[in-house]
């Protein structure tokens, strides 16, 4: 049975990902087959496709884009143990979600919490995981005031949730568009840009920062707020957050279950901005690369 996936042959603009159609061989050893539901997009993806993750993880083309997805099990390869058909499950991985039928590792897999839709499933592992590892790394609890760079995206949105939940003051990021939405996940919102550390400082003082932007002017503004007396971390690292000693967020290992786990628990909810059929990923592609989504977009087999 042939089933669809979206690939790219050369490295650049997301326009490059077009519809191809595959045949899935049965699973191999240690794998399993799962029909997606639904795929997450995420800023790596075309980040990917750009070509500019190539240092670190080569690519052999044509490429697959995509990190993360959920879905059902459909077949079970020989020698997995802890899958069976039907289970519904949570994929996160190096590329290669964005099809409608995937044969993964079944060590890529994490069991999806009956509590929440495959959408949401789809957006723990990655926005819900550096979110929570973030949080964890600079020991947020009752008595911070957190600000937040990039409140109201992925990854900057489960932090504000998670960061309030743990008791936390959370002052979030984001155009003026953004700032009702941000009210209402429980932040307050300053505009970023300029005099953003003086709104941000007119709110309180910060105690930690999460940058989820990274580059000269927010890491400018994370250093000026903390002068010295707090702990940032960042997941965008590059040469500014180097030099200003930001750390990277170190992802946690049981990310994805312990991410999971909040979501059916309610304390995260990813908004979806957009839902796109799989075969629209060129355009969720480029809206993501423009870098104003509100929450996540998802992708739909
Ligand atoms: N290291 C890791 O493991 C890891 C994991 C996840 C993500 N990441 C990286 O972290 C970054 C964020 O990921 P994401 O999924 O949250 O991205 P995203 O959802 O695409 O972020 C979009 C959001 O960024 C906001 N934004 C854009 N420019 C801004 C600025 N100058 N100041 C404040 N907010 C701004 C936009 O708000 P407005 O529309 O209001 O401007 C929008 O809501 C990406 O670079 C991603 O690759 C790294």
């Amino acid at each position: 049975m042939t089933s669809t996936k979206m690939t790219f042959d050369r490295f650049g603009s997301p326009d490059f990902v077009t519809v191809g159609e595959e045949e899935q061989p049965p699973p191999a050893e240690g794998e399993v087959q799962v029909g997606v539901r639904a795929v997450a997009v995420n800023p790596v993806d075309w980040k990917l496709v750009a070509g500019y993750l190539e240092p670190y993880f080569p690519l052999q083309l044509p490429g697959v884009p995509g990190c993360e997805a959920s879905g059902t099990v459909t077949a079970v390869g020989p020698g997995v143990t802890g899958f069976g058909m039907g289970d519904e499950v949570i994929w996160n991985g190096v590329a290669g979600g964005y099809r409608a039928v995937a044969n993964v590792p079944s060590a890529q897999l994490t069991p999806k919490p009956a509590g929440i839709d495959f959408e949401q499933a789809a957006c723990v592992a990655i926005a819900g995981g550096a979110a929570y590892s973030a949080l964890v790394q600079l020991g947020i609890g009752v008595g911070d005031t957190v600000l937040i760079h990039g409140a109201a995206g992925g990854v900057g949105s489960a932090t504000v949730q998670l960061a309030r939940d743990l008791g936390a003051r959370v002052i979030g990021t984001a155009s003026e568009q953004n700032h009702d939405y941000l009210r209402g996940l429980g932040a307050e919102p300053v505009a970023y840009r300029e005099g953003l550390v003086e709104r941000a400082r007119s709110l309180g003082s910060v105690t930690a920062v999460v940058d989820t932007i990274g580059g000269e002017a927010t890491t400018a503004a994370t250093v000026e707020l903390l002068g010295g007396h707090g702990p940032a971390v960042t997941t965008v690292p590059g040469k500014e957050t180097n030099a200003a000693g930001i750390a990277a967020v170190r992802l946690l290992d049981g990310r994805v279950a312990d991410a999971a786990r909040l979501a059916a628990d309610g304390k995260v909810r990813f908004h979806i901005q957009e839902r796109l059929p799989l075969t629209e990923a060129a355009r969720a592609l480029a809206l993501s690369r423009a870098g104003h989504v509100r929450g996540k977009l998802v992708l739909i087999p």
